[in-house]
């Protein structure tokens, strides 16, 4: 195999996972970034975010002389063969994907740019923007040096980045010349996935069509979902009987609040700016974020079916990350919900195995962040379950039901059966599931 001097430009959660993996399988890999305290904290081994056996690669890289961070982005560029973009690419006002970090990044490349290299867009970015990169490049280097574009989009998902990263099911390399995409590659032999080399455009859109065929079946048994609970009908043994048929298949009918996280949310608006800028219309998309954000607030009817005004109760709120094993709170349903249930006057408790903290710098000290599930709970007259997370589903649900002033739970994710609740004394109440 051949090792690969790479630079890894943004050190986030693609950077820093993507970045890391490359280097476990052999490859020189520098991940550079703009925020040197995070840069200063990934110098001592630790690692800035939640992510489960991140810290472990990351050590070993750093030992094996295989990984290295630093700020000084120049040289990280001079150095590599291969510069992978991968900052954020955030939603902006118009609910277009915000281009500037990408562009800072291209221009800062063709700047110090010092031979041939393949400069590769990790980052999720709109149709185009391959051409983009390649002009805002072309234009600060004064196209002295030859380069090339490649579009290989990520499809890791948080919480179990490190395994995507190493298992991943495939690697899309969109390029316009074949020897450039046979590079990226010979670079990703090491993990045996299956290629699929287009034009830089192709891939560009298998990530936006990749991410919102995904957050289209959430909404789909999400609507599904509302039509049991008004039906008499069970979404989970609805799920199961769709995703036994193979073309269908099982993965993404979870039903529940709805998707939240740093990507759908922000690539289902891009891709329908993306839409309506060429003048075409996509009508499926429009519904699927128009049901995730109904599906958000269902949780706060059911409450208010149970418990009629909101003002003076106390609410516990468990889970805040957008979904488990990950600190992660951008655009998470806690984030939606819980201001709901301050403005109706309820006094909220939350509790998060590892995201209080982020959750705070969003919603303040408005609510009461407790330590545990137990303490979370205590006196409550309701409890809201919002991020499945183990140390929450596992908890001892019998000595938390005496601590509850009221036993009403309201489950947004759908962790327990409804009867094992009702044993345990529960008002139990779920999405799409009779009780
Ligand atoms: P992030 O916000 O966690 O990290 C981006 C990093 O880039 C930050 O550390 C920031 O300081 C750095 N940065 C910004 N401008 C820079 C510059 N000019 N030079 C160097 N560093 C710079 O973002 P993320 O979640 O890792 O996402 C990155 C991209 O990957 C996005 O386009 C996202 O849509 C896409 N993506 C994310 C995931 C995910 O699970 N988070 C999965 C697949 C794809
Ligand atoms: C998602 C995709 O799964 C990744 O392939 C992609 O790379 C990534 O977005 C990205 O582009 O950033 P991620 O957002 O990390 O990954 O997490 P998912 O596991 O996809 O969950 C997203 C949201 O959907 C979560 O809020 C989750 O609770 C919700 N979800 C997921 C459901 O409500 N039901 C389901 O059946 C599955």
């Amino acid at each position: 195999m051949k090792s690969y001097s790479i630079a890894v430009i943004g050190t986030g959660y693609v950077g820093l996972v993507s970045g890391t993996c490359f280097a476990y399988v052999g490859h020189r890999v520098v991940c550079c970034d703009v925020d040197a305290s995070k840069i200063e904290r990934l110098k001592r081994c630790e690692i800035p975010i939640y992510e489960p056996g991140l810290d472990k690669l990351v050590a070993e890289g750093m030992q094996q002389g295989r990984l290295r961070f630093t700020t000084d982005i120049d040289a990280a560029i001079q150095a590599a063969d291969v510069i992978f973009i991968a900052v954020g690419t955030p939603m902006s006002q118009t609910g277009e994907a915000n281009l500037d970090y990408v562009q800072q990044a291209a221009r800062m490349i063709g700047t110090v740019i010092n031979g041939y290299k393949v400069i590769v867009t990790k980052s999720t970015v709109p149709v185009g923007t391959g051409r983009l990169i390649a002009q805002w490049i072309g234009e600060a280097s004064h196209n002295q040096y030859s380069f090339d574009i490649v579009s290989n989009p990520e499809f890791l998902r948080e919480g179990s980045a490190v395994y995507d990263c190493l298992n991943m099911e495939r690697t899309v390399i969109g390029a316009d010349r074949p020897e450039a995409a046979a590079i990226i590659a010979e670079l990703h032999e090491p993990f045996g996935t299956v290629v699929l080399k287009t034009s830089i455009e192709s891939a560009e859109l298998i990530k936006y069509a990749s991410n919102c065929f995904l957050a289209m079946k959430i909404s789909y048994i999400n609507s599904i979902a509302n039509l049991c609970d008004q039906l008499g009908a069970d979404v989970d043994e609805v799920a199961q009987g769709m995703g036994l048929d193979s073309r269908i298949g099982h993965r993404f009918l979870q039903a529940g609040i709805g998707y939240g996280g740093s990507c759908f949310p922000k690539d289902t608006y891009a891709l329908r700016h993306l839409t309506k800028e060429a003048g075409c219309s996509f009508s499926i998309l429009e519904a699927v974020i128009d049901t995730n954000e109904q599906q958000r607030l269902i949780v706060i009817d059911k409450l208010k079916q149970s418990l009629g005004t909101l003002a003076g109760k106390r609410i516990a709120v468990l889970g805040l990350a957008f979904k488990p094993n990950t600190n992660d709170v951008r655009d998470a349903p806690s984030l939606t919900i819980i201001p709901k249930l301050l403005e109706a006057g309820a006094i909220v408790r939350a509790y998060d195995p590892v995201a209080a903290e982020e959750a705070r710098h969003v919603l303040g000290d408005q609510v009461v962040y407790m330590p545990s599930v137990q303490d979370t709970v205590m006196y409550c007259d309701a409890c809201l379950i919002l991020t499945e997370w183990e140390q929450i589903v596992e908890s001892d649900w019998e000595k938390l039901h005496s601590s509850m002033s009221r036993p009403l739970l309201i489950d947004g994710r759908n962790c327990w059966s409804a009867e094992k609740m009702a044993e345990l004394g529960f008002e139990y109440i779920s999405m799409g599931r009779p009780f």
